[in-house]
């Protein structure tokens, strides 16, 4: 029998809560799809902070290297707000991505049939069924690039640098054409080259890579455009392919389509096999602990891990079905709606492991 292994980073606020309903989906889906899965535990954020002093520890980062696959739960809260911005636990976050190399983000953001009423946007907007795939570069940029304190014409002042190498750019359009010939063969590469001399290099790149893939639509939009495009007429877009910040910020827009941002999953991948899984919500401290927050981001986000590290492609289906299926007449609070059943945060990792 194939045998996993798992790091849990539970992390802070709804973190533990929703990683272990995660887990409860997971060890039904390997009974039925016949296979083993052996977890391990790390900590990360701020709960790494409160043991260690860090936001990640060395320990942390061994343990998810030795790792066939990382399932994250969410970090951050107001009780580390005043920590100095390189200890903070986001920065944990980010050194996590760096530390493994998880290069490419894929943010699906999809609508779930029962949930359509609860988009923001009307239903002839969102069209038949909504499926865009973002693709986030991860380590690189603005997120990375030097930063720091000055002072210009005498007055203090601060400065961040998006920086993208070539190498960079290369393989982050490679994963996001690669997703478009399995899907709809469209993509989109968002960038704001008018203005931007590293997001020139980004879309004369872009374009170099595309003659690997003719088969592939490409085309490109400012991301003030696009973030406009996607509130005005979502349905054009398949795969989105952007930098790091256009990517947080895109990815959230995304999301919110969808419903709610309780709904949707990632995958943050490394060259190869390897993958961190996380739901792309935070860490909600308002909530935690009530067992009242949604865990089908991470549910989703585990059925991404057996997709894109395990392939094990039936297992994945088979919860987004299940997820599907329990929707109907079940909801976390987050996406209540009259005439469904209320449920709590276990109950809705039951009920998905009954479904399943
Ligand atoms: C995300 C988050 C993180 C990011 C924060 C928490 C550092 O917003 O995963 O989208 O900006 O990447
Ligand atoms: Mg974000």
């Amino acid at each position: 029998m194939k045998e996993y292994r798992i790091t849990l980073l539970k992390g802070d606020g709804i973190g533990p809560e929703i990683v272990n309903e995660a887990v409860k989906v997971l060890n039904r889906a390997a009974q039925k799809h016949h296979f083993c899965v052996r977890y391990e535990e790390a900590d990360l954020g701020g709960i790494a902070i409160d043991k260690t002093g860090v936001p990640l520890p060395q320990e942390t980062v061994d343990k998810c290297k030795s790792a066939d696959a990382v399932l994250l739960g969410a970090v951050g809260g107001p009780k580390w707000d005043n920590q100095p911005g390189s200890n903070r636990p986001e920065a944990g976050l980010l050194g996590i991505r760096g530390a493994l190399g998880l290069f490419a983000n894929l943010r699906p953001a999809v609508i779930f049939e029962p949930l359509r009423a609860s988009s923001p946007l009307k239903e002839e907007i969102i069209g038949e069924a909504m499926d865009i795939m973002v693709v986030r570069e991860l380590t690189g940029g603005i997120y990375f690039g030097e930063r720091g304190r000055c002072e210009k014409n005498g007055v203090p002042a601060a400065y961040d640098t998006e920086l993208y190498t070539v190498p960079e750019i290369e393989r982050i359009a490679r994963v996001a054409f690669e997703l478009a010939m399995k899907r709809s063969k469209r993509l989109c590469s968002v960038d704001k080259a008018n203005v931007l001399e590293s997001s020139r290099l980004w879309r004369e790149t872009v374009v170099r890579v595309a003659k690997e893939y003719p088969e592939v639509e490409l085309n490109h939009l400012y991301v003030d455009n696009c973030a406009m495009q996607l509130v005005r007429n979502p349905k054009q877009f398949d795969v989105i392919v952007t930098s790091n910040m256009f990517g947080d910020i895109l990815s959230d827009e995304a999301s919110m389509i969808s419903g709610s941002i309780g709904m949707l999953a990632s995958a943050s991948l490394a060259e190869g096999k390897f993958g961190l899984y996380e739901p792309i919500h935070g860490s909600a401290p308002d909530i935690a602990g009530q067992g009242i927050a949604n865990p089908l981001a991470t549910i989703l986000s585990v059925a991404m891990m057996l997709r894109y590290s395990f392939d094990q492609k039936e297992a994945a289906e088979d919860i987004e079905r299940a997820v599907g299926a329990v929707l109907k007449d079940n909801r976390t609070p987050d996406i209540y709606t009259p005439g469904t059943n209320r449920v709590t945060c276990a109950q809705m990792g039951d009920l998905v492991c009954q479904a399943l």
